[in-house]
């Protein structure tokens, strides 16, 4: 590789941000949901637009063990059951949920994404929790609210919401038909970390 390829880059970049002030001075950080830009600096995070939309770095970040434990003395909303999965069915599909494009069905296709801990009665230990929430072991309602504030980047959903019940009924509809082996088989996509720099989903975009 050229070593005088960057400064000259940014020399140049430099160049036309003077000479032209346009559209042009501004092009030169894409918002890849991904790039390596975005990740490291955690205070560039807070500045870049493009932080918010990135669910890598969000995937990353730690969060408030708080916004993901369910509140003594909130149940889950009830409702029949069919009912309550057609809502999650539709819910897990629905891109809306998330404040950066992602719904749950994008990382979660075909059994993607999920550990062999999802195999486990819960509550119990998923790596993701206890990494960046501290939380050593997680209820199914509690790992959807943490996939909704984390990777999805959102607030978590009212615990006695009809949402978060459709969601939850609909994702132990999943776990019944999951098997160990699906972990990381299933789909191309499928990374043990999809934030992980070398299969990255998100990277494509
Ligand atoms: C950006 C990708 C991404 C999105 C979007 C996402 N998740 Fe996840 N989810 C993950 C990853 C990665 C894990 C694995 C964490 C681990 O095992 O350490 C995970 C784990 C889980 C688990 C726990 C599995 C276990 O081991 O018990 C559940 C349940 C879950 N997700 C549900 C959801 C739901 C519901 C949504 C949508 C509201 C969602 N996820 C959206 C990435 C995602």
């Amino acid at each position: 590789m050229n070593p005088r390829a960057k400064p000259l880059r940014a020399a140049l970049a430099g160049v036309f941000a003077i000479g032209m002030g346009g559209p042009l001075a501004h092009a030169a950080a894409p918002c890849s949901p991904c790039s390596p830009r975005t990740r490291s600096n955690p205070s560039a995070e807070k500045k870049n637009p493009c932080a918010a939309r990135n669910p890598c770095a969000a995937a990353r970040s730690k969060v408030d063990p708080r916004l993901v434990t369910r509140p003594k003395g909130t149940k889950l909303a009830t409702g029949e059951r069919a009912e309550l999965l057609q809502l999650g069915e539709s819910l897990w599909k629905d891109t809306k949920l998330s404040t950066n494009g992602l719904s749950c069905n994008t990382c979660h296709q075909g059994g993607a994404a999920f550990q062999n801990t999802f195999a486990n009665p819960y509550p119990h230990y998923v790596a993701m929790a206890k990494e960046q929430g501290g939380l050593k072991r997680i209820n199914l309602d509690e790992m959807v609210q943490f996939c909704l504030v984390v990777p999805m980047a959102t607030k978590p959903l009212g615990w006695d919401s009809k949402q978060l019940a459709a969601l939850t009924a609909y994702t132990a509809d999943l776990q019944k038909t999951f098997r160990p082996a699906q972990a990381g088989k299933s789909n191309p996509c499928a990374a043990k970390n999809p934030c992980a720099p070398k299969a990255n989903p998100c990277a494509a975009k």
